[in-house]
Formats: structure tokens, C-alpha cells, sequence
């Protein structure tokens, strides 16, 4: 029987990622050293307190029942999160948590668009931001992040019938993969976008505990007429090393998050006890780490991005984020062709820019999960391997 697959899923395209896997192995076979820079999961381990909260909730045999709704605690220790960290105060209802902010926005459509409605998405842009809304049926246009603009959308630059007939839109700063920061006038000017033009807005704040150069991180929740036009989402995983523990938060406006939870309320039972007990403790829990962990990140992007002006690749210094978006060298046309190259001739893995859309053409990206003395060890090998020219 021959199955045909739905137009949406097939969508969805592996590309890149495949051939990069298999170029890997083919690399451990032939014995050859691999560098790693593909993957976004950190290399920090989780701090010890919340490996605790939830090893010793693992050992309760009630925790393993359908935890059927956030518990009490958890919304608690979100509302004090925010309050703290943010200045935002929140009702319980303006909270739900998520299998991650993956899945948020893989399902976040579904409350929000009938087939055929317009998605704003940025281009380049980190990729479910437009196949989750594309999985519900909507229809997605592109606004371009260019680096003249700081990588910022240039809201004058969206046209009128575009934005009339938008129905929602994806923001994400700090930014992966472009891995700029947005200041508080961008905000502002969003909201009243997102008035003037009644456009849902989605902000994806994921990196907002890994911004450098001093600054703070902050959340869109906290500008004024923020909760009236949209939602967050809030991810544990990189500020507290968790990514495998799948949890996140939607958080703000209360009928968003009332629809949205109805719609989750068909697609799981809550999330597991014991990790909403690992999520209480890591977000009443000490924070120095989460700083000292933002730290660390600048010392490996300026690292990297200083080691390979060092030998003679022009790269920016990233502003947040735990990557680097780096110009392919002025010999290469092709971010593909340039990231195949370098893995045979370095064993150093990083996404060509392509992976984020058409217009990351011209750009690499390499996530900082290797440390200081390994990231000087492959710049000297990059730097070595005639790559550049
Ligand atoms: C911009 C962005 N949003 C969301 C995620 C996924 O977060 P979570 O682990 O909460 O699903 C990532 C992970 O790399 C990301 O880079």
C-alpha cells in the first residue's frame, strides 16, 4: 500500500541536518577528531538542588499519577519568578506550563488560526516559529532581520495589507540564530504594532539569562499594554541546563492562555510531577549560577568570536544567546558548502545559516558548548586549515 502523507507534513523537510549527521559518522568511522558545534544543549550540568527536588519526588509512587493541571507551588514560585526577576506580576490564569517551549509553539497556532490566516515570522528565525503555525494550517510570511538593523524587524518595512491581515507574530530576543538583543524602544514600537494592526504577538524568550556586555535580560511582559496584545513563552531549559526535562511557560494575556489550555487539555494530562517539583526548586532556588553559567557563555563567544578575527574571519562579538552567528569568509558563496568544507577539512560541525531560512544564506552558526581552552584549540585548527583562504 503506497501511504500518502499530509501536504503539512511533508512540509517539513529534514535537509540539511541529515546530510551533516551522516558526514559525522562518516568522520568518527574514518577515526578523525569531531568539534561539535551544531547542537544547542549545554554542556553545564543542572545545579544540584533541583536534581535533588526531583529524585526525591521520583521516589513518592503518588507523583507518578497524571498530574492533571500545574500545581499550586509551581504557579507560586512562576508568580515570584517574574515578580523578582522581571517586575511582572501575574494571575494563575495568566500561567500555563509546556512541554517546552517547542511544543508551545508547535501548538500554539491551534487556538489562534483558522487555515489560511497570516503568521509573521522572522527570516531568518528559529524554525518552529513558522512550521508549528504551518502545522495548523496558517499561512506564513517572513518579515527579514538584515544585520544593517541590528537584526531587528523594520516595522515601516512590513506591508500595509500584510500586517492588516496578520494574525499573529513571532518575536524572539535575545535572538537565535542571529544572536542580537532588542532594547526597550523595539518593544514598545511592537505593542503599538500589535494595536494599531490587531496582531497576536508571541515573544519566545528563551535566552534572556544568557545576555552579555552587562546588560539585563528582560521580558516583554513587563512593557506597558504587553499583556493586552500577547503572550511569552519562558523556557527552563538553557537558563538551568534542562532541556531534557521538557519544561516551559506561556504566560500573559488570560484569554490567550484560557484558549490555549483548553486546546492542551486534548493533547496531554500535565506535566510530570516530578519535574514541576525540579522547576519550583530552580526557580525559587539560588540564582548566582544562572549568572556565573551567563558568564561563562561571554567568555566562550568572545572567545570565538576574537580568535577567529585573530586569524583573519570577521566575526562580530554576539550580544546574547549561546551562539554565534558568524559571515561565511569572503572565498565562500555558499553557507552549505562552506560548513561541508569545514567539517572535512577541520572536524568542526556548525548549521549553515540556510537551516533558519533563505536569508541566513551568507551565515554560519556555532552554539557554545565547548569551553574556553577548547574553542582557542579549534580556532588555531581552523586557522591552520587554509579554509579561509
Ligand atoms: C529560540 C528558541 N526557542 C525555543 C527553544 C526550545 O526551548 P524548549 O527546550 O523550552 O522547548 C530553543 C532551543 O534551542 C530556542 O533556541
Amino acid at each position: 500500500m503506497e501511504i500518502q502523507f499530509s501536504k503539512r507534513s511533508e512540509a517539513i523537510e529534514e535537509g540539511i541536518f541529515t546530510i551533516l549527521n551522516n558526514k559525522k559518522t562518516e568522520l568518527l568511522n574514518k577515526g578523525r577528531e569531531v568539534y561539535n558545534f551544531s547542537v544547542g544543549t549545554p554542556d553545564f550540568k543542572p545545579q544540584l538542588h533541583i536534581m535533588e527536588a526531583l529524585s526525591q519526588a521520583a521516589k513518592n509512587p503518588e507523583n507518578y499519577k497524571y498530574a492533571l493541571a500545574d500545581q499550586p507551588e509551581l504557579l507560586e514560585a512562576v508568580q515570584g519568578f517574574y515578580r523578582n526577576r522581571f517586575g511582572v506580576e501575574l494571575e494563575t490564569e495568566e500561567i500555563m506550563s509546556l512541554y517546552g517551549s517547542q511544543e508551545g509553539m508547535a501548538h500554539v497556532a491551534i487556538p489562534l488560526c483558522d487555515p489560511g490566516d497570516i503568521v509573521l515570522v522572522p527570516n531568518p528565525g528559529y524554525p518552529v516559529f513558522a512550521h508549528g503555525p504551518e502545522l495548523s494550517g496558517a499561512r506564513i510570511e517572513t518579515y527579514p532581520l538584515y544585520a544593517e538593523n541590528n537584526f531587528l524587524p523594520v516595522f515601516e518595512d512590513i506591508p500595509e495589507e500584510t500586517a492588516r491581515t496578520a494574525k499573529l507574530m513571532l518575536v524572539s530576543y535575545p535572538s537565535n540564530p542571529v544572536c542580537s538583543v532588542a532594547g526597550d524602544e523595539f518593544y514598545e514600537r511592537l505593542i503599538a504594532f500589535a494595536k494599531k494592526y490587531n496582531i497576536v504577538i508571541l515573544h519566545d524568550n528563551a535566552y534572556s539569562d544568557i545576555i552579555f556586555q552587562g546588560k539585563e535580560g528582560k521580558s516583554f511582559l513587563s512593557y506597558p499594554g504587553a499583556k493586552e496584545v500577547g503572550i511569552e513563552f519562558y523556557s527552563l531549559s538553557k537558563s538551568y541546563n534542562m532541556t531534557g526535562a521538557r519544561i516551559s511557560f506561556a504566560l500573559g494575556n488570560a484569554s490567550v492562555i484560557r484558549q490555549f489550555k483548553k486546546v492542551r487539555s486534548q493533547i496531554d494530562y500535565g506535566i510530570f510531577l516530578p519535574v514541576q517539583k525540579a522547576a519550583v526548586a530552580a526557580l525559587t532556588g539560588p540564582q548566582e549560577a544562572v549568572k556565573e553559567q551567563c558568564r561563562e557563555y561571554e567568555r566562550r563567544s568572545r572567545a570565538l568570536c576574537g580568535g577567529f578575527r585573530s586569524i583573519g574571519w570577521d566575526v562580530p562579538d554576539s550580544q546574547g544567546t549561546m551562539f554565534v552567528w558568524a559571515p561565511i569568509p569572503k572565498n565562500y558563496q555558499s553557507s552549505e558548502q562552506f560548513v561541508l568544507d569545514l567539517m572535512e577539512k577541520t572536524g568542526v560541525i556548525a548549521v549553515p545559516g540556510t537551516a533558519f531560512g533563505d536569508l541566513g544564506e551568507g551565515y554560519v552558526r556555532f552554539a557554545l558548548v565547548y569551553d574556553v581552552l577548547a574553542i582557542e584549540k579549534v580556532v588555531g585548527i581552523i586557522g591552520g586549515s587554509g579554509i579561509l583562504g
